[in-house]
């Protein structure tokens, strides 16, 4: 058989001693709390020593007149005593009430019943009735102080004592009580005799471990199948605990992680990475601008490159946009529309020959919420640098993040992004979902990106949607519920689903 807690022992002998009992009656008899008993007999019921019997009953209490009544007679037997004691003029005997009301039902009641009559203002004692059925029920109140049902429709003194105190308003209270019946089963009293008196160790403390008394004494095992109460302790969001994911996953391929700032001009954010100054993204509609403007947000000599860049393609070997670039729209802040203005920073700052970095961060797009889109969203980024990289370095990068995330079929397909040539799509294949699903764009830096800041090798850089893997780990559909904080979802998410 399983190991009894000692508060399973004390309740299984208290009711050894008490016989059948409620949860009440056995803190009592075992000097227990009324939580430590419910705990016990919650094991207990479970483990089938004891049977627990739960019913309704209808219960009786005093009310407030009730209590009254009890102290002091009820009105009707106050007013026999006045006239017995010869108080009997009609507004003499009301100055002996609480109030006129008290007074006339009191009168009106004895009148009816015949036990008195009232001649010339004056109340007379006709006839003097010994115990009423509704003095019968103060009585027992007073002992007991509750009264069921069940015992009151056995006795028809108690039950029309009872409905004659119901039909006055707050003598009684009637209430549907919650009552429970434990009793012992045959496996409870087979264990109650298996219990051993032999004193066990219930708690492991300093002391017991340090002055070796362990040794002597039996300790007692823990059941650890016992039910428990479920606890909601702190614990990471699951946003946060993938990103700590992706994290180590970069870290253990060798790159280290990166961070810049939510706000960037639009140089670093847009210009740099030869996006032209008329370009749809940099529209208000699907970007935030920021009051005011960038001051030394780059040197002198980057500005005057990436200027001749965007007007004739500069020593790039490209023909360039072939407008005329404005340095006032570079300064313009905006709040970062991808972190590929963190990687490229990264670049113009080190200028790396070789180079391993990687961050994820919140970036922010000016579009409608939907149940596919939020405003503000979380990127992961990366950039690879090396004499001799190309872009099936690059697809084996991907591949391997995806693989340690668990998705396996990947793919890539050509697409075009302004700062890289050749440019790809990677989309993966989502099992639950049973279909195809776009994660991180990527490519080779274009020389218009890398020559300006004086980056000559090869720079394999990608960029994609956190929330989207995400949503796929914890088979969610709408991205809006990673943010909205049901409590329900943030504690029943598995930590490792
Ligand atoms: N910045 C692109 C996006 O936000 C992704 C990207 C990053 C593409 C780096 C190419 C290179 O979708």
């Amino acid at each position: 058989m399983q190991p009894l807690h000692l508060l399973e022992k004390r309740v299984l002998k208290a009711l050894e001693k008490i016989g059948e009992a409620d949860i009440e009656g056995l803190s009592r008899a075992s000097n227990l709390t009324i939580d430590q008993v419910r705990r016990a007999v919650e094991w207990l019921q479970a483990k089938g020593l004891i049977k627990v019997n739960t019913s309704q009953k209808t219960t009786f209490t005093l009310g407030s007149k009730g209590l009254e009544a009890l102290k002091e007679g009820l009105p009707e037997r106050r007013l026999l005593r006045s006239l017995k004691e010869g108080v009997r003029a009609l507004n003499q005997l009301k100055s002996r009430f609480r109030d006129e009301q008290e007074f006339s039902a009191a009168l009106g009641r004895a009148r009816r019943r015949g036990w008195v009559k009232i001649v010339d203002e004056v109340v007379e004692l006709v006839n003097e009735p010994s115990g009423l059925p509704e003095e019968e029920v103060l009585e027992r109140l007073a002992q007991a102080n509750i009264l069921y049902e069940d015992e009151v429709s056995k006795d028809d003194l108690l039950y029309s004592g009872v409905r004659e105190l119901l039909s006055r308003p707050d003598y009684l209270s009637k209430r549907v009580v919650k009552t429970t019946k434990i009793t012992l089963t045959d496996l409870g009293k087979a264990a109650l005799e298996k219990i051993s008196e032999e004193e066990e160790i219930d708690t492991l403390t300093p002391e017991i471990i340090v002055s070796g008394i362990w040794r002597q004494k039996r300790i007692r095992a823990i059941d650890v199948e016992a039910p428990a109460p479920p606890i909601y302790a702190g614990r990471k969001h699951p946003v946060q605990l993938f990103i700590d994911e992706v994290r180590e996953i970069f870290i253990s391929m060798g790159f280290e992680e990166i961070e810049g700032p939510l706000i960037q001009p639009c140089f670093w954010n847009f210009d740099a990475l030869f996006t032209p100054q008329d370009h749809p993204a940099r529209e208000m509609q699907d970007t935030f601008y920021i009051k005011g403007e960038a001051t030394n947000y780059a040197d002198e000599e980057s500005i005057k490159r990436v200027s001749a860049t965007h007007r004739d393609g500069w020593k790039t070997g490209s023909r360039g946009w072939g407008y005329e670039w404005r340095e006032e729209e570079a300064r313009r802040l905006v709040l970062r529309t991808h972190t590929t203005s963190i990687t490229i920073r990264y670049l113009a700052d080190r200028k790396p020959k070789e180079a391993r970095v990687f961050t994820v961060g919140r970036v922010f797009r000016n579009e409608k919420v939907t149940f596919k889109n939020l405003v503000e969203f979380h990127q992961i980024e990366g950039i690879a640098v090396g004499s001799r990289l190309t872009l099936r370095d690059l697809m084996g990068l991907l591949s391997t993040f995806y693989k340690r995330l668990g998705l396996e079929k990947v793919k890539f397909w050509p697409t075009y992004f302004p700062y890289t040539e050749p440019s790809m799509q990677s989309v993966v294949y989502y099992d639950r979902a049973g279909k195809w699903i776009e994660l991180c764009g990527m490519g080779i830096f274009r020389p218009e990106v890398t020559l300006p800041f004086g980056v000559k090798n090869p720079v394999l850089a990608w960029g994609g949607g956190l929330e989207r893997l995400v949503m796929m780990r914890y088979n969610i559909d709408d991205v809006r519920e990673l943010y909205t904080n049901r409590l329900s979802w943030l504690r029943g998410s598995p930590i490792c689903p």
